[in-house]
């Protein structure tokens, strides 16, 4: 059986995928295990449901690392093709997405303990157990049994016993990027852009799955979204252009307010998504497909332009599991040229005296700082939200065109 521990250093920039390396043990305390959210042991016992769901759970991971599957895009028809109901399904899709994002300090539990490289469906059993064990609250002999079981036969023996041994395993992190489970170039980008406090506690807070925030209208819409809609102050009869609007959360928010709102993606899939979303509201919004660089309405036209622009996303990586492990580190600053270009296509849009809102889910300066410096209208200041455990990071600044004859400051 390939179990023994082995030195070799860690990895200078780890992308997600399975190696097998690791560091030596250091001293050897107990590691605290963080609260699950009330699931009782019981309710994760060997039972057909708690098999049925690790069966699931790895299947889905194995998909997302072998296969490069989106995690949302695997999961509910994996689940959908399961008999698992209710909380079991929660169940699966709290391991699964965990497993996803916490996957980097996993393995440096779990790679202490191998000597060659094993599958992806033994990285994914061996993960999953690791993450049942150490970050919820499931007692070391259900996880193992579980998981155990979930297995496929040929490995059971080797999963079984690197899991007795990671229960055991101290947690000497190397770093905080393996601590936290990002990808050295996020945990750099963010310390550097905003200091390693803050950036430390953003990270950790998007270790954390979303809580879900509803409007009125029934639409589910994180906080950070809708403060960016309410700082624009759309009046009712104005017109007002969303010109990155899809899937529609702030479009069809600024139509609540009564101002007759344009919405424009470049994807035309996309725009569709946006007129959906209007429906399933109620909100009255003129959905297009354009590329908002040359979106098809006269200059100077508009009350307020809405540019909530494509981003890396830093800000909001608890909602996408997996997204930490597929941003390319470059695309802070590539994004950030397309920013521009598109501040400047929609400031012509603007009439005198009408806003333009900038936001972005993200906190890199080159996305956010940078980009509004092709600007020299009177802005507000920007209002910075770093992510939490209540909602997403964001950042957003509003500018006024200066009324014709008016110098810039
Ligand atoms: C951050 S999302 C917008 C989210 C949206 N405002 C909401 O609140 O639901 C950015 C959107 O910009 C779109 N996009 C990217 N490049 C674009 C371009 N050149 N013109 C118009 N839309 C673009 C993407 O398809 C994506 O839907």
């Amino acid at each position: 059986m390939n179990v023994r521990t082995i030195a070799v250093p860690e990895p200078k920039q780890y992308q997600g995928k399975p190696e097998n390396q690791v560091v030596g043990r250091a001293k050897p305390k107990k590691p605290k295990k963080p609260k699950t959210g009330g699931k009782s042991a019981g309710a994760l016992r060997r039972t057909a449901e708690g098999l049925d769901s690790r069966r699931v759970a790895i299947k889905a991971l194995e998909r997302i690392t072998g296969a490069g599957s989106f995690a949302n895009l695997v999961l509910g028809p994996l689940l959908d093709r399961s008999s698992l109901e209710g909380r079991d399904r929660a169940l699966v899709t709290e391991m699964v997405y965990g497993t996803t994002r916490m996957q980097r300090a996993l393995d440096h539990l779990i790679d202490q303990f191998l000597l060659d490289e094993v599958d992806h469906h033994t990285r994914s059993a061996l993960r999953l157990g690791t993450y049942q064990i150490h970050f919820m609250n499931v007692p070391t002999f259900a996880a193992v049994d579980a998981t155990v079981g979930a297995s496929k036969k040929r490995v059971r023996g080797l999963v079984n016993a690197v899991l007795r041994k990671v229960a055991d395993a101290p947690h000497d992190w190397p770093s905080d990027a393996v601590r936290l489970s990002y990808p050295d170039w996020i945990v750099d980008r963010l310390s550097a852009d905003l200091g390693r406090t803050a950036a430390l506690e953003a990270l950790e807070a998007m270790n954390e799955a979303a809580i879900t925030t509803t409007r009125d209208d029934g639409y589910v819409q994180d906080p950070a979204s809708q403060e960016v809609v309410a700082l624009l102050e759309a009046q009712p009869g104005e017109l007002i252009l969303d010109l990155c609007a899809a899937p529609g959360g702030k479009a069809t928010g600024l139509a609540a307010s009564g101002a007759f709102v344009v919405a424009g993606d470049l994807h035309a899939k996309r725009a569709r998504l946006v007129r959906r979303n209007a429906t399933s509201t109620g909100s009255v919004v003129a959905v297009l497909a354009a590329d908002a660089r040359s979106f098809p309405v006269r200059e100077d036209c508009a009350d307020a332009v809405l540019l909530d622009a494509p981003c890396s996303g830093l800000g909001s990586l608890r909602r996408r599991a997996d997204a930490r492990w597929r941003i390319d580190p470059d695309a802070p600053v590539r994004l950030g040229a397309i920013q521009r270009e598109l501040l400047l296509a929609a400031a012509a849009l603007v009439k005198p005296g009408g806003r333009l809102m900038y936001s972005v889910c993200t906190l890199t300066t080159a996305e956010t700082t940078d980009v509004i410096k092709a600007l020299d209208w009177p802005a507000s200041a920007p209002v910075v939200r770093l992510p939490s455990t209540d909602s997403d990071g964001m950042w957003s600044q509003m500018f006024t065109r200066p009324q014709a004859g008016q110098r810039a400051v």
